[in-house]
């Protein structure tokens, strides 16, 4: 890319904006020049308005310290500044939904790491290796915007990215029932240990939303697009139960799975490791090499010893085995805050851009 990409981040102060910021640091396409978040942040440097906030392990990027913090919610203003947007602000959903729309109006592309617009028929849901042809209906969504140039697009939630990857691989052999129980790292809430001692050693059966997220989201991945919108799959039917771990960073799931047709344990090995997609064979900056690794031994993936797998981007599977009730069951675990989160939002961005969708105003 001959002059790179001028990028804002909105919710930049937060867990998920540091990410973000963190990750695009030396981003080959992309420059972070402006940083918003709520009024309160609005006119400090970035560095002020973060504070002692700061969760990255890594320290935060020069170029960004002394960026003044723009009012997300001064559209036109931000807008102005770049030539597209991340978005991962903390609001309720329908001023979430109403604020990202706005932008799009101004002509700024959205990638959004919001629930907000998941379920918006003609918004697309994406893991670039799972279903970038989704990004087909951006320009019936444009129409109905009246935008040129301008739409949103998001990814999935966090829980769905440490089996969905998995049931992709072995689509052909029809999996129909899924139960599956994620084990989920308090980052997913925004949290440190430092501000959420309560979970040293401790369990939390419940996460808000989280399990409707984990049982629904995976069959958007999977639906089709038809007249400009997409149409959910109806299988497999998945039930799940979402419990908050003392983990700082990676979702685990430990699933269990029914197939259509018989296939040896090998033969889904295989197709785990032989998977890949569009980010892989276009070489894009964030692609993980391999998408999903399998892990031979008994103890694995653990999270400590897997989590940054790929930069965060990987997905490591282990302990596929037939099962009692179900044909097989196994473990996965990925990265909440880089795949399931901003590290997944920058990887649709580039295949955005790469695609065409998204370039200099
Ligand atoms: N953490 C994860 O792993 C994860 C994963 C998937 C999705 N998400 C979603 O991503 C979003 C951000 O999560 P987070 O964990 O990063 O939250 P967070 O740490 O609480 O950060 C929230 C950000 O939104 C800004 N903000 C809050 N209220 C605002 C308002 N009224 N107007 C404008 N900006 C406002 C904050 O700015 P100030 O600093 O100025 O207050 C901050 O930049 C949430 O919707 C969350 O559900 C999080």
């Amino acid at each position: 890319m001959e002059k790179k990409l001028k990028v804002g981040v909105l919710g930049a102060t937060g867990m998920v904006g540091q990410r973000f910021i963190s990750l695009l640091e030396n981003h080959p396409w992309y420059e972070v020049v402006t940083v918003a978040a709520s009024p309160r942040s609005a006119g400090k440097t970035y560095e002020e308005a973060v504070g002692d906030r700061w969760k990255m392990t890594t320290p935060m990027p020069e170029a960004v310290k002394k960026l003044a913090v723009m009012n997300v919610n001064e559209v036109e203003a931000v807008a102005a500044s770049v030539d597209f947007v991340f978005s991962a602000v903390d609001m309720t959903k329908d001023e979430i939904k109403a604020i990202e729309e706005a932008y799009a109006k101004t002509e700024t592309p959205v990638v959004s790491n919001n629930s907000a617009h998941r379920w918006t028929p003609d918004v697309p849901m994406v893991v670039p290796e799972i279903n970038p042809e989704h990004f087909e209906v951006i320009p019936f969504q444009k129409k109905r915007l009246g935008t040129k140039r301008g739409f949103i697009a998001v990814k999935p939630n966090c829980s769905i990215q440490s089996y969905a990857p998995a049931l992709t691989a072995w689509k052909e052999f029809e999996p129909y029932e899924v139960v599956a129980a994620t084990y989920q790292a308090i980052s997913g809430a925004g949290k440190t240990f430092k501000d959420w001692p309560e979970m040293e050693g401790n369990i939390i059966p419940y996460i808000g939303g989280e399990e409707e997220k984990s049982e629904q989201e995976p069959l958007r991945l999977w639906g089709k697009v038809e007249d400009g919108v997409i149409v959910k799959a109806q299988s497999p039917v998945i039930t799940c139960q979402c419990i908050r771990v003392p983990v700082l960073n990676g979702h685990t799931a430990a699933a269990f799975v029914k197939f259509k047709k018989k296939v040896t344990k090998e033969e889904l090995i295989r197709k785990l490791r032989e998977y890949k997609g569009e980010p892989q064979e276009l070489n894009l900056p964030s692609a993980p090499g391999q998408f999903i690794r399998y892990l031979e031994e008994d103890n694995r993936p653990q999270v400590t010893a897997d989590v940054d797998f790929e930069h965060g981007m990987g997905i490591s599977i282990g302990r596929l085995r037939e099962d009692t009730v179900y044909d097989y069951k196994f473990v996965g675990l990925s990265h909440n805050t880089v795949r399931g989160a901003a590290g997944g939002a920058v990887l649709c961005a580039e295949l955005l851009t790469a695609k065409g969708y998204i370039q200099a105003k």
